[in-house]
């Protein structure tokens, strides 16, 4: 692989933005971020694959290809398996490639049961609560490592 090639994984409810909670995660769909990403990578000389899954196996099953296929990095928004999967964390543990968590929303200043993080425990780093221009920043980010 010649250029920077980043995965975008996305996990449940994602395929909703646009129309779920739009007072928490803005307006823009997925599709529409999608088009944000591809765009900034070009200008950093970077390629992006985007994904959307709402079942956790198949994040897994990414994390592993992402390693597999030899992607420079991998951006996670896991959704709510952010504060639930074992499975997540020790995938990302299994791989090399450096993962950036990401949220939309801060979930620090949301429910308690937000506040746990499995993926946040062997991330690179996270970058939460800035809409879709948290997936821009990550991106950036990715693409510096
Ligand atoms: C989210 C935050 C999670 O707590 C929530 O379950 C989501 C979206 C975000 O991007 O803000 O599905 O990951």
């Amino acid at each position: 692989m010649t250029s920077k090639h980043i995965y975008v994984l996305n996990g449940p409810n994602l395929n909703r933005l646009g129309k779920r909670e739009p007072g928490i995660y803005g307006s823009q769909t997925l599709e529409d971020i999608g088009a944000l990403l591809t765009k900034r990578a070009q200008a950093l000389g970077c390629t992006v694959e985007m994904r959307q899954s709402n079942h956790e196996g198949h994040l897994v099953d990414w994390l592993h290809e992402a390693e597999d296929k030899g992607a420079h990095a991998v951006l996670l928004n896991a959704g709510a398996f952010t504060h639930t999967s074992i499975a997540l964390l020790d995938a990302i543990r299994a791989i090399t490639a450096p993962v950036i968590e990401v949220h939309l929303s801060n979930p620090h200043t949301r429910e308690h049961f937000r506040h746990q993080s499995w993926v946040g425990q062997a991330a690179k780093g996270t970058i939460a609560g800035f809409g879709a221009n948290s997936y821009l920043l990550a991106l950036e980010a990715a693409a510096t490592l």
